[in-house]
């Protein structure tokens, strides 16, 4: 396991990025994923990246977290083998998600979010990447 990436959530990712940029990271890839209202972009960090969080509405999950708490840690993505069977034990533990199945991100990485009340006050993302990109 890693922590495959630090979600942070911004109010523009034009803005974030020159300050990553000026560190010497600079954008690998960058995407909107619709379903989550969001645009995303991705700067490695060593074997781990920076995930930097653009809503697209005001009313999304990211949207509200900026509205309520401002720009900040957004969440944590723990890289696993087999996220189906990640979920499987956290259930079954009694844990509670953000979303009871498991979802497929545009690159075909497939992931799931843990609720903070089960996860120490953490957003916890739990992320199986597509093989071979990892
Ligand atoms: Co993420």
């Amino acid at each position: 396991m890693k922590i495959d990436h630090l979600g942070v959530a911004v109010k523009s990712i034009g803005e974030a990025r020159k300050f990553y940029e000026a560190l010497g990271l600079s954008v690998e890839h960058e995407e909107t994923v619709e379903h989550e209202r969001v645009k995303t972009a991705m700067l490695p960090v060593g074997e781990s990246r920076v995930e930097l969080l653009e809503p697209t509405e005001e009313d999304s999950p990211v949207g509200k977290f900026l509205a309520k708490r401002g720009e900040g840690l957004h969440h944590v993505a723990l890289q696993v083998e087999d996220v189906e069977a990640a979920m499987e034990r956290l259930k079954a533990q009694g844990a509670r998600l953000i979303a009871d199945r498991v979802q497929v991100g545009a690159g075909g990485h497939r992931y799931f979010f843990v609720h903070p009340a089960s996860a120490g006050g953490v957003l916890l993302e739990i992320v199986q990447p597509v093989r071979g990109e990892e």
